[in-house]
C-alpha cells in the first residue's frame, strides 16, 4: 500500500565570510587554542557581519536549497525556520525569508528549541506534508549567536559560530515498502527542569533586554551522550532499522567529543560520522543542515542513503531523526 512521505529534494548552507580563529579568540579573553582544540575539537568558527541579519543567514541557506533542488521558490508553501536568534521579536524571521523570496502562499513561522531546532522543525514539516496541509516546505535553521554571547566569558564564548542550512523537502507518494525513501522517523523531547543549565539571561517579557548565553558546560555535557543515544535507540525501535544499517550519523555540532562520545556508544563507525565543528563550532540550529549540505556537496551523503540526525541543547531538548535519502 502506497505511503505518503516527505522526500528531501535539496540542501544547502550559507556561512557568513568573516572566520574568527581560536587565536584571535586567545587574544580577547583567557584561553588558549590547545584549550580550545582539546575540549571542543573547534578550530575557528564564523561571524555575521554587522547588519547581516539570522534572515540574510536562511535566505542564502534557502536559496542554495532551492538551487541543489532544481526547484524555484514559487513551489514552496511551507517555510518553518529554526532559530533562537530572531531578527526581531516579531514578525517571525521566516516571513522576511518568505517575502525575500517572492512567495506569497502558504504559511511561514519560526520555531524555537535551541539546537535541537532544526530536528523539531522537520518533524513538524513532514507532519504537514505527510497530512496533506502542504507539498513543499523549506525547513531552515539560521543562527547568529555570535549576538547573545557574552564576549568577556571565555566559558561560552570560545564554542558558537554564526551559519545557515536548509533542505527542501517535498510530498510524494512511496510504495510503503523498507526501500522507500523520505523522512522515516522522528522523535522529539523536552524537559523544562534543565532549563536554568543552559539559557539567555533577558528576553521581551522578563528584562525587556535581549541578554546573553549562559551555560554550565559540564552539566549540559554530562547530559549529552545519554539522551542523545536514548533518543536515537527510539529511531531504531520505531524502524527496526540499526547502528549497522546507518549510511551517514549527522549529529548536532556542539563538541567533538560529545559527537565521538554518542557515535561510541551506538556502536556506529567514525568514518559514518559527519563533523563540521572544528570549521563552524557550535551554531546551534544550523549546525546539522550546514553538515547535511557538506556531505552533499562533497558527495559523501547519495540517493538511498540512510541518514540519522540528532541533536540535544538547551531546554533541555533533544531529538532524531532517521532518513532515507
Ligand atoms: O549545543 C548544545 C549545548 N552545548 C553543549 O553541548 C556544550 C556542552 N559542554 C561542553 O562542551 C563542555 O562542558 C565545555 C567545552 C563547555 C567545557 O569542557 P569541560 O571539559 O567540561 O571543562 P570544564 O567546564 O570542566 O572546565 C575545565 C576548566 C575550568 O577550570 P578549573 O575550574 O578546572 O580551574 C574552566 O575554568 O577549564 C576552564 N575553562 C577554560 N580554560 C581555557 C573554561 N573555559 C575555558 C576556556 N579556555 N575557553
Amino acid at each position: 500500500m502506497s505511503i505518503r512521505r516527505s522526500i528531501v529534494r535539496g540542501v544547502g548552507g550559507y556561512l557568513p565570510a568573516r572566520v574568527m580563529t581560536n587565536q584571535e579568540l586567545a587574544s580577547k579573553v583567557d584561553t588558549s587554542d590547545e584549550w580550545i582544540v582539546q575540549r571542543t575539537g573547534i578550530h575557528e568558527r564564523r561571524i555575521a557581519a554587522a547588519g547581516e541579519t539570522t534572515s540574510d543567514l536562511g535566505l542564502a541557506a534557502a536559496r542554495a536549497a532551492l538551487a541543489d533542488a532544481g526547484m524555484s521558490a514559487d513551489a514552496v508553501d511551507l517555510i518553518v525556520l529554526a532559530t533562537s536568534t530572531p531578527d526581531q521579536t516579531f514578525p517571525a524571521s521566516a516571513v522576511t525569508i518568505q517575502a525575500k523570496l517572492g512567495i506569497t502562499r502558504g504559511a511561514a513561522f519560526d520555531l524555537q528549541a535551541v539546537c535541537s531546532g532544526f530536528v523539531f522543525g522537520l518533524a513538524t514539516a513532514d507532519r504537514f506534508l505527510v497530512a496533506g496541509d502542504f507539498k513543499c516546505a523549506l525547513v531552515i535553521g539560521a543562527e547568529t549567536f555570535s549576538r547573545i554571547l557574552d564576549w568577556n566569558d571565555r566559558s561560552t564564548c570560545v564554542l558558537f559560530g554564526d551559519g545557515a542550512g536548509a533542505i527542501v523537502l517535498e510530498a510524494a507518494e512511496q510504495p510503503g515498502q523498507r526501500t522507500d525513501r523520505g523522512v522515516l522517523t522522528t522523535h522529539l523531547r523536552s524537559d523544562g527542569r534543565y532549563r536554568s543549565k543552559l539559557y539567555v539571561d533577558g528576553g521581551p517579557s522578563s528584562t525587556g533586554t535581549i541578554g546573553h548565553l549562559r551555560m554550565e558546560g559540564r552539566e549540559v555535557f554530562r547530559h549529552a551522550v545519554g539522551m542523545i543515544t536514548d533518543v536515537v535507540e527510539d529511531a531504531f525501535k520505531a524502524t527496526g532499522y540499526g547502528a549497522k544499517d546507518i549510511d551517514w550519523f549527522v549529529p548536532h555540532q556542539a563538541n567533538k567529543r560529545i559527537i565521538d562520545g554518542s557515535a561510541h556508544k551506538l556502536g556506529i563507525a567514525p568514518e559514518k560520522v559527519v563533523s563540521t565543528v572544528d570549521r563552524h563550532g557550535n551554531t546551534s540550529a544550523a549546525s546539522i543542515p550546514l553538515a547535511l549540505a557538506d556531505a552533499c556537496a562533497d558527495r559523501r551523503i547519495k540517493p538511498g542513503h540512510l541518514v540519522l540526525l540528532e541533536a540535544m541543547g538547551g531546554g533541555f531538548t533533544w531529538a532524531s531523526a532517521l532518513i532515507r535519502w
